[in-house]
């Protein structure tokens, strides 16, 4: 049973808005899937959401049930073409219904992962994920008011925790500025309205760059700005913002924000930039065996590899054959995320792990060197 998520009924106001905004909420000791454990999904159901976009719902192949923070991805992995490939996406369904996780991905050109999965994955497939990971989430900026801007398919973390506030009937007060191509590419665009109805206090704005085919579109034309936010949110500079969407428009918007005095504390944006997430990186060249330092051990595996110094952690897991979780490779995802249980590292991130964690003994493996030996908790 979900006791965690239930409690979360219990109380009014801004009493049950931290608890939204609490990551404690979402912990159910009895369904936590570490980020480091790579589990089997099954999948159950695949729906069109526009004529590029689809969701994929998936249950767990043991049946647990899911637990991650509204906002949090995962990293999903198969083998192509004879390659294990690893993507991360954004959960768009809501930890309030646990029984079924869904990532909703658009089919970018190119796109190895994408396109693999929207031509592949149908009920009954199975596929590979690490467990939910991510600091994109309510508990980053516990707020009363909040305003969520994404772009293309950044929709999806801001659906999870829209979902989620209405399903805990918290009666947020939230305002979703979403920006499209044309009307034709809004993803979520009923589910939305029909959410509107549900909370007189949640606001959806739909902004596209260009009319498309719908001669009857009456929303706003061209891509937010200044003045269509304070025609349309008057109030934004009392809102603690969550932003999810390509690089270009995150940057752009937090330069609107800041430039128009918006407090830059409560900004918070999506880590990596998923429009553009590639494959692992290449493995890069390992130590000559004679520079071989320092001994890595994990606990669980009980599996051994020598590594320098030189090296990240996670390049001499892989030189070794050894499989750790990974994403992005730049400290930025998260994904690596493991306990040092003996030994030290040093390690220079870029925001995937959050100094609390650090204080707890985790470490990004993809941006940590060793400066002793090593006892991981893997
Ligand atoms: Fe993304 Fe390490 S793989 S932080």
């Amino acid at each position: 049973m979900n006791v965690a998520a239930d409690s979360c009924f219990i109380g009014q106001g801004s009493e049950m808005v931290d608890r939204f905004s609490s990551a404690s909420t979402w912990e159910r000791a009895d369904a936590r899937w570490p980020n480091h454990e790579q589990r089997t999904l099954i999948c159950t159901r695949v729906s069109d959401e526009t004529h590029d976009v689809r969701t994929f719902v998936f249950s767990t192949a043991d049946g647990q049930l899911f637990s991650f923070e509204p906002g949090q991805f995962m990293t999903v992995s198969a083998q192509i073409d004879g390659k294990e490939i690893s993507r991360c996406y954004t959960i768009s369904s809501p930890p309030t219904r646990p029984y079924a996780l869904s990532i909703t991905v658009k089919r970018t050109p190119g796109g190895v992962m994408s396109n693999w999965l929207h031509e592949n994955m149908k009920a009954g497939v199975e596929l590979k994920a690490f467990g939910p990971s991510g600091v994109f989430t309510p508990s980053s900026g516990p707020a009363l008011k909040s305003l969520y801007l994404s772009a293309g398919s950044g929709v999806t973390p801001l659906m999870s925790m829209t979902r989620a506030a209405l399903d805990l009937g918290l009666n947020r007060d939230i305002v979703f500025v979403h920006s499209a191509r044309t009307p034709e590419d809004i993803i979520f665009r009923k589910e939305l309205a029909a959410l509107c109805g549900v909370s007189g206090k949640l606001r959806v704005i739909h902004i596209c760059e260009a009319p498309g085919n719908k001669a009857d579109w009456s929303g706003p034309v061209g891509r937010l700005d200044l003045e269509l936010l304070m025609e349309h949110v008057p109030d934004f500079r009392d809102r603690e913002v969550f932003i999810c969407g390509p690089a270009g428009y995150m940057d752009a918007s937090r330069k609107m924000l800041v430039d128009s005095g918006h407090d830059a504390s409560r900004y918070h944006q999506e880590s990596f930039n998923f429009a553009e997430t590639v494959e692992c990186a290449e493995q890069p060249a390992c130590a000559p065996a004679g520079q071989a330092g320092y001994t890595v051990r994990l606990a669980r595996s009980g599996r051994e590899f020598t590594m320098d110094a030189s090296q990240t952690v996670l390049a001499a897991a892989r030189k070794a054959g050894v499989p750790l979780p990974s994403s992005c490779s730049q400290g930025i995802c998260g994904t690596c995320k493991t306990r040092v249980l003996e030994g030290s590292v040093e390690m220079k991130h870029n925001g995937g792990i959050r100094p609390r964690e650090i204080e707890k003994g985790m470490r990004l493996m993809c941006c940590s060197r060793p400066t002793s030996d090593l006892v991981l908790d893997l």
